[in-house]
């Protein structure tokens, strides 16, 4: 959700406004997932680097973080949406932990679209604990070292069961995926929007989601496997 910093700056106003209205547009991508079948979303919400930010705008977020939950569980709740964190919560401020984890216990039997919020998350970091545990089993002698693959490497990773992200889109134009997701990230489409999320509306939504259904997904194979129909 990225570019809330400059649409606040191209109009004069603080940062944390630009969050502010950020913070609208989550629930008008919650609504699009959920009226088209879309099953899992996941919003990057707070990096491992973000903390490097100065601490007004880090605490701003998570006081804006706690509001905007606080404010719209019920709508999560009765849009029957699952919340799910990745990232480390135990290192979140209580006043942040502590409604979070309600929203997981109130959410956790919902089925229309699992809502995954990354918060203090970053895949070098999910990756390295993720190997931590492998090499626990393995001392322990649960695990042999010729029987960690992908497969067992994935089960380990805090997106263990969600599927891969089909499509990821970055938004106010930046070019790069800043720690998010980087092996699940592997044939994902990357859509680039020039868009600030503040300004990521439904109708923006859509238009990213119309450029991935233009890709032509080979996951590795050749375009004639993918598509046989159009090479007759
Ligand atoms: C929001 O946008 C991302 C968060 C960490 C919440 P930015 O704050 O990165 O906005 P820019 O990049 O300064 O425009
Ligand atoms: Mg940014």
């Amino acid at each position: 959700m990225d570019g809330n910093g400059r649409w606040a700056a191209s109009r004069n106003l603080p940062r944390l406004e630009g969050h502010r209205r950020g913070a609208e547009r989550i629930f008008d991508v919650i609504d699009e997932c959920i009226t088209l079948g879309i099953p899992t979303l996941t919003i990057f919400a707070f990096s491992v680097e973000n903390w490097k930010r100065p601490v007004e705008e880090v605490s701003g977020l998570f006081k804006l973080g706690e509001f905007v939950l606080r404010a719209n569980l019920a709508r999560i709740l009765k849009r029957k949406v699952k919340l799910k964190i990745i990232g480390n919560l135990e290192e979140m401020p209580d006043f942040v932990k502590e409604p979070l984890k309600d929203a997981l216990i109130k959410s956790k039997d919902n089925d229309v679209l699992t809502l995954v919020v990354a918060l203090n998350y970053g895949a070098r970091q999910e990756v390295a604990l993720a190997t931590r545990k492998i090499a626990e089993e393995v001392a322990a002698g649960k695990l042999k070292p010729d029987q960690i693959n992908w497969a067992e490497l994935e089960k380990h990773l805090e997106t263990a069961g969600l599927p891969d992200p089909d499509l990821i889109i970055r938004t106010s134009g930046e070019a790069r995926l800043s720690n998010f997701l980087l092996l699940q990230a592997a044939y994902a489409e990357i859509v680039i929007t020039e868009t600030y999320w503040p300004d990521f509306t439904k109708e923006e939504f859509q238009k990213s989601l119309a450029v991935f259904a233009k890709r032509e997904r080979r996951f590795g194979m050749t375009g004639a496997q993918v598509q046989p129909a159009k090479t007759l």
